[in-house]
């Protein structure tokens, strides 16, 4: 190739032809030595162009992978000379012959490595603007203008592979749940809202002037209901809306898998969905989950970890002191509620600038401070705080942690859910940094043993911790209205990797035990009727027992491919201010629509 030959003007040769019966035999990952001197006829995208003298080479992209493609002038010059027309994310069609690659050419990174389809037809399917970003697995553009050009971003195949992954998983749901005799059921989009804490998406309607459906949180009452309706067994992968602050597992519209089943308890359910789990990891990155999960009260995991999602693919534990420095010298200790220390092994090479960072970091959860003591090789304790211990803290101290010569001691004072919760997040955060987590390690786990019910200190009243319709346990439900901060529900979350991936519970069923959960609940009749009469009446016409389980798809999935991000796994993900780049949403629109809606916007408040 020579310069006067790029700078040419190819246009005759952009000619957009038609498939005209040619069919696509393969598709770009799959030719390998095995397919060695078949015809084979190709088509995608066009990766790279690289003219070597003479001969022009190639990459073509489809969803599976890159294949590399031939253009020899010697074989065919007329097709080689349209050949250079062709630029990136052209969409061409090659008929030709696979054949290796010269001696010391394959690459052992790709599938298809070992081989290039030396071409013998060609057509071009359509030309293409330079795209606003080289479409390759190595990123280096900003995630907005990616966002942007979202359907140029998903021809990438590592972000294509997500989706391949999805709709194995989806299936295998839909395998496993089908051959258990479940009916998957569709649920109004278009609804009353339905509780489950986060705020609802409007929509208002316009032949009801000034009155609202919400979009559901999630399915909860229709399932509750179709069991009523004796469907017995119910499943829908469902789209479900949270008007909630986004973080990376989070977006504001999300799909579950949800399942409820009637005359069940938690046994059958948590056995039900642990084959579902572990059948969905077989079948869609071939990983073998542990035989049967363990099981963690919800009491021990916020002891040990300091959250109710632990990461169990590490080890750090915290260990609470709060006796130990009841009367120390250290006021801060002294004085709250609840002191925790966690025992880092090793981690007395952290720095100064990383504990202060880490400092910063604990801030988001509320945290006053991050004391700290090193233990030194030569075993001296080096920290800003031990010259106001006493001795017998000191020794106490280093008898209930274990501590050892190169670890460090990280402690939170404060309210026990400040402390828990900095603690908490501290430790994974020093699992990553530390290098504690292996890769490609699944650590299920299942949280039991919930609260029923927290206070909320802003509404000074008691809300659910899941929703209104978990049962309390059944010694429990005699005391709730006496106590309800003590009663424990029947609810349970399946925990992955540290993230809460699945939820659900054995509801109540009868109205007596209903009524009993709103009046713990501040919600008097009046408001019940209002909001769940069509529950209360439901529950009036031989409920069964049952209960259910919502598994968060888009979670799971990023833990299948382990992605970072949520929206990695999402086609079309909204940004962390709840946008679409893509299709500019949410937008105005004309006064016109606002009037067939009975709605009035208003004036925005001139900043004065
Ligand atoms: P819950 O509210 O626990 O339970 O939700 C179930 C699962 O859905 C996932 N999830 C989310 N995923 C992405 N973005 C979000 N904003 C988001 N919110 C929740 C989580 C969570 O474990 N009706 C009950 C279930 C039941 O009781 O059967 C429910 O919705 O993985
Ligand atoms: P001070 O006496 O405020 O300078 O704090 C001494 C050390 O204790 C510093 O390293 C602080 O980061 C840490 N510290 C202060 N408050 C707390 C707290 N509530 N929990 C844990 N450490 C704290």
């Amino acid at each position: 190739m020579s310069e006067h030959q790029e700078e040419r003007d190819y246009d005759e040769f952009r000619v957009i032809e038609d498939l005209a019966g040619w069919r696509r035999t393969h598709h770009n990952n799959e030719l390998t030595a095995a397919n060695m001197d078949e015809t084979v006829c190709l088509m995608g995208w066009v990766q790279f162009r690289r003219d070597h003298g003479g001969l022009i080479f190639l990459d073509l992209r489809d969803r599976e992978g890159l294949t590399q493609v031939v253009f020899n002038p010697e074989d065919n010059a007329e097709v080689h000379e349209r050949a250079h027309a062709i630029r990136p994310e052209y969409v061409i069609a090659i008929k030709g012959r696979v054949r290796p690659r010269p001696e010391g050419m394959a690459n052992k990174n790709m599938v298809t490595g070992e081989v290039e389809i030396e071409v013998d037809e060609y057509k071009l399917l359509n030309t293409s603007d330079t795209p606003p970003f080289p479409i390759e697995d190595r990123v280096e553009v900003g995630e907005n203008l990616r966002l942007k050009y979202r359907f140029l971003d998903l021809r990438r195949p590592s972000l294509a592979k997500n989706f391949i992954i999805r709709n194995k998983a989806a299936q295998s749901v839909r395998r496993y749940l089908d051959s258990l005799g479940f009916l998957e059921v569709e649920t109004p989009v278009l609804t009353k809202s339905t509780p489950e804490g986060a705020r609802d998406f409007l929509v208002p309607s316009r032949v009801n002037p000034g009155e609202f459906y919400a979009l559901p949180q999630s399915p909860q009452l229709f399932k509750q209901m179709l069991m009523v309706s004796g469907m017995d067994r119910y499943f829908q992968i469902v789209k479900c809306f949270r008007d909630e602050d986004l973080r990376a597992d989070r977006q504001p519209e999300f799909t579950q898998i949800d399942i409820e089943m009637s005359f069940i308890d938690e046994a059958l359910i948590q056995d039900m969905a642990e084959t579902m789990i572990k059948t969905l990891f077989r079948e869609t990155i071939e990983v073998e989950l542990p035989a049967e999960f363990p099981r963690m009260t919800f009491g021990d995991a916020m002891r040990d970890y300091g959250v109710d999602k632990p990461d169990l693919r590490f080890d750090l534990k915290l260990t609470e002191v709060t006796d130990i420095f009841a009367d120390s010298g250290f006021k801060v200790f002294a004085s709250s509620e609840m002191v925790k220390v966690m025992r880092v092994p090793d981690g007395a090479s952290l720095s100064r600038k990383e504990i202060d960072e880490y400092t910063k970091f604990v801030e988001i959860y509320g945290s006053k401070g991050l004391a700290w003591i090193k233990i030194k090789e030569d075993g001296t304790w080096q920290s800003p705080i031990v010259k106001f211990f006493s001795e017998d803290e000191v020794a106490k101290l280093g008898e209930r942690t274990g501590v050892q010569p190169g670890d460090i001691l990280f402690f939170q004072a404060g309210p026990a859910v400040i402390a828990n919760a900095a603690l908490g997040n501290l430790r994974c955060s020093l699992a990553e940094r530390l290098g504690l987590i292996e890769e490609g390690v699944f650590k299920p786990v299942w949280i039991t043993d919930f609260p029923l019910l927290e206070y909320d200190v802003e509404e000074k009243r008691y809300v659910a911790r899941h929703h209104p319709f978990t049962s309390a346990q059944p010694e429990q439900m005699a005391t709730l209205a006496s106590d309800p901060g003590n009663a424990l529900a029947r609810a349970y979350d399946m925990v992955i990797n540290g993230h809460e991936v699945g939820g659900g519970s054995i509801r109540i069923h009868t109205p007596e035990q209903q009524k009993i959960m709103f009046a713990a609940l501040g919600i008097d009749e009046e408001e019940a009727r209002e909001k769940f009469g069509f529950l209360m009446d439901a529950l009036k016409f031989g409920a069964p027992p049952h209960g259910g389980i919502a598994f968060g798809l888009d979670r799971l999935i990023m833990i299948l491919t382990a992605s970072k991000s949520i929206r990695d796994v999402i086609a079309f993900p909204k940004t962390q201010k709840a946008t679409c780049l893509m299709t500019q949403a949410p937008s105005a629109v004309p006064g016109k629509q606002l009037r067939d809606l009975s709605i009035r916007l208003r004036e925005k408040k001139k900043e004065d």
